[in-house]
């Protein structure tokens, strides 16, 4: 009976998508059509925003409409603002952005409050992020509060939301390929949790809070902040072989390697690697890089296993000077994109996701009193 059981649904096909594809054995990630690879070589995480919404690449128009559609979109109302300071400052940025974007859904102005199959709630939630982020830490950080720099683009505002400064030009584009990379992945499991909301007819807003909530797990976006943690234990190069070598003999999970449908290295893996060794490179720090691919060789000499995407991102957002927990809120500012994309054609298709379990507990117990129980 068990074996009628797909643990974790792996391999359960659940709906149609016309969204992404990945080909596992191949390493290979499409979105709508297009090779991640020349995606995060030639376009922009707007143009990639477009594309995942709308189904095709826009026109130089339609790409300009957007860039200041999601600029005019960046400014929170007073009331979430008022929201997020009153927030403890030693909150989880998870949980602040999950809280926030929970929020944002009662703050939303009821004239523009997006209908329930809205792309326009789409933007505004991905515009709101780096808003929402940057409201949260800089009020922790002591920095000055965010202004909304419409001549930023998305990249660069996350970046300056974060820090309070602009970063270099090579900085914008290693976090726009970040953020091209991150913006879907199929049926990962906080996209599948943002269709099973939908699917009930909720509203976008409740649809991606299950995500975030859903993301923040160490088993899926919050794996990037493990891999740093790993590496700070680890700490130099010659201590890397021994130390993987031991953690995987507790057999402990080495976090950054391994994927439910990758069985060769994750595409998004290896265009980061080349990232984090560019922007290491022109800051004359190849520490995190040179530490990763020894731990890269040693996991998949011992286990077999390749480096998934979190393995990298990590480096790069630590030469930024990004601190640690705010690399899963990146990804959900990225990922949003997809969620929000995937929601909405939840909402074209619309069929309640229900599975069923394998009930294995008893059916026949005869019923006891309270009084009667010992
Ligand atoms: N380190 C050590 N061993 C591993 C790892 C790992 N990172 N990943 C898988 N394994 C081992 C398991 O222990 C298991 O070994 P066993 O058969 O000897 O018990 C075998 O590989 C299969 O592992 P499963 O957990 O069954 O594989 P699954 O497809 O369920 O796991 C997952 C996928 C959860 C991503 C897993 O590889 C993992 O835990 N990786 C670390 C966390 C991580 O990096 N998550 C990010 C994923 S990408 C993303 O969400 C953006």
């Amino acid at each position: 009976m068990a074996g009628e059981v797909q643990r974790g649904l792996e391999d359960v096909v659940a709906l149609e998508s016309r969204i992404c594809f990945i080909d596992g054995r191949q390493g290979r990630l499409i979105y709508r059509g297009y090779d991640i690879r020349d995606l995060a070589e030639r376009s922009t995480f707007e143009e990639v925003a477009y594309l995942l919404w709308y189904g095709r690449l826009p026109t130089a128009t339609q790409l300009a409409d957007l860039r200041q559609r999601l600029a005019e979109l960046r400014t929170l109302p007073g009331e979430l603002v008022r929201e997020l300071d009153a927030l403890p400052a030693t909150a989880n940025p998870m949980d602040a952005l999950r809280t926030a974007v929970s929020a944002m859904a009662i703050f939303e102005p009821q004239e523009t409050r997006p209908g329930p199959s809205s792309i326009g709630g789409a933007q505004r939630l991905t515009a709101a992020l780096p808003s929402i982020l940057g409201t949260f830490v800089r009020r922790r950080a002591h920095l000055p509060p965010i202004a909304a720099r419409p001549e930023l683009s998305h990249a660069a505002y996350l970046v300056y939301a974060l820090l309070d400064r602009e970063p270099t030009e090579l900085e914008a584009r290693a976090i726009d390929v970040a953020l091209i990379l991150h913006a879907d992945h199929d049926l990962n499991a906080s996209t599948f949790a943002a269709r099973v909301t939908a699917s009930t007819l909720s509203d976008l807003y409740s649809a991606v809070t299950s995500a975030v909530g859903t993301l923040k797990g160490p088993l899926h976006g919050g794996a990037n902040e493990r891999v740093m943690e790993l590496l700070g234990e680890i700490g130099t190069v010659d201590r890397a072989e021994e130390f993987v070598k031991a953690k995987l003999a507790r057999h402990e999970r080495v976090m950054g390697f391994g994927h439910r449908v990758y069985k060769v290295e994750d595409p998004r893996a290896t265009i980061l690697r080349d990232w984090s060794r560019r922007l290491g490179e022109a800051k004359g720090d190849l520490h995190y890089y040179r530490l990763l691919e020894k731990v890269v060789e040693v996991v998949h000499r011992e286990k077999g296993l390749y480096p998934n995407v979190d393995l990298y991102s990590g480096s790069i957002y630590t030469l930024l000077g990004i601190p640690q927990d705010l690399y899963t809120p990146i990804f959900a500012s990225s990922r949003v994109v997809g969620w929000t994309a995937h929601v909405l054609e939840e909402y074209e298709d619309l069929r309640l996701i229900r599975p069923t379990s394998l009930y294995v507990g008893p059916t026949d117990l005869a019923y006891v009193p309270v009084a009667e129980r010992s």
